[in-house]
């Protein structure tokens, strides 16, 4: 299998490749950590790396060169194609991202930048635009899927519908996200 799982940030990539990586001994290449240890960006913008996302695409291909199986993650793996087999989005609910996220420290204006793009489909439309002809799923990934549902869900291309869109009227959500920052 070749399996790229991609979603906003906090949605538990991560932490769900490690355990499919333990669980079927496929190697999994975690784009963040790749950028930062091979230095594939432009600099640091506030506290963030700016990906070269075309350097990071050769390198990865390159690691990927001759392999059967293999899964990549990150959020950045919506911004482009890598030749899958599936792709895989995975979502988590506002509130819970949002959670998440000021438990991670991330400042304010990206924990909102981040909400309107979980909210927006940003990672799945993006998906679905770049990987032509290779099927896109969502996991609902609110209520945690385990490493073996994923799978199984995979290779059935199960998908589950998610729409956040009502969010946008979430008191909480709603404050935050017309917040002047
Ligand atoms: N299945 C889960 N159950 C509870 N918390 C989770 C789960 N998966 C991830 N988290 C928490 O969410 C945060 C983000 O997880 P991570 O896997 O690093 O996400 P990503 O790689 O998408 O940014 C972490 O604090 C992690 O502990
Ligand atoms: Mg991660």
């Amino acid at each position: 299998m070749k399996l790229v799982i991609t979603g906003t940030p906090c949605t538990g990539k991560t932490t769900l490749a490690k355990e499919l990586s333990t669980e079927t001994g496929w190697p999994a290449v975690d784009l963040n950590a790749l950028v930062k240890k091979e230095g594939l960006h432009f600099g640091k913008q506030g506290n963030e790396y700016v990906a070269d996302l075309e350097k990071l695409r050769k390198r990865v291909l390159r690691l990927l060169a001759g392999k059967r199986n293999w899964i990549v993650e990150g959020h950045l793996a919506c911004e482009f194609a890598l030749p899958a087999e599936v792709v895989v989005v995975l979502r988590v609910n506002p509130p819970l991202l949002f959670e998440r996220m000021k438990k991670r420290k991330y400042a304010l204006n990206k924990i909102k930048d981040n909400l309107f793009c979980e909210i927006l489909d940003y990672c799945l439309l993006e998906a679905e635009s770049r990987y032509d002809n290779t099927p896109v799923i969502q996991a609902d990934n609110s209520k945690p899927v385990s490493a073996k549902e994923l799978l199984s869900r995979t290779k059935m291309r199960k998908s589950d519908r998610v729409d956040w869109s009502h969010m946008l009227h979430d008191k909480k959500l709603a404050f935050l996200l017309k917040e002047r920052l």
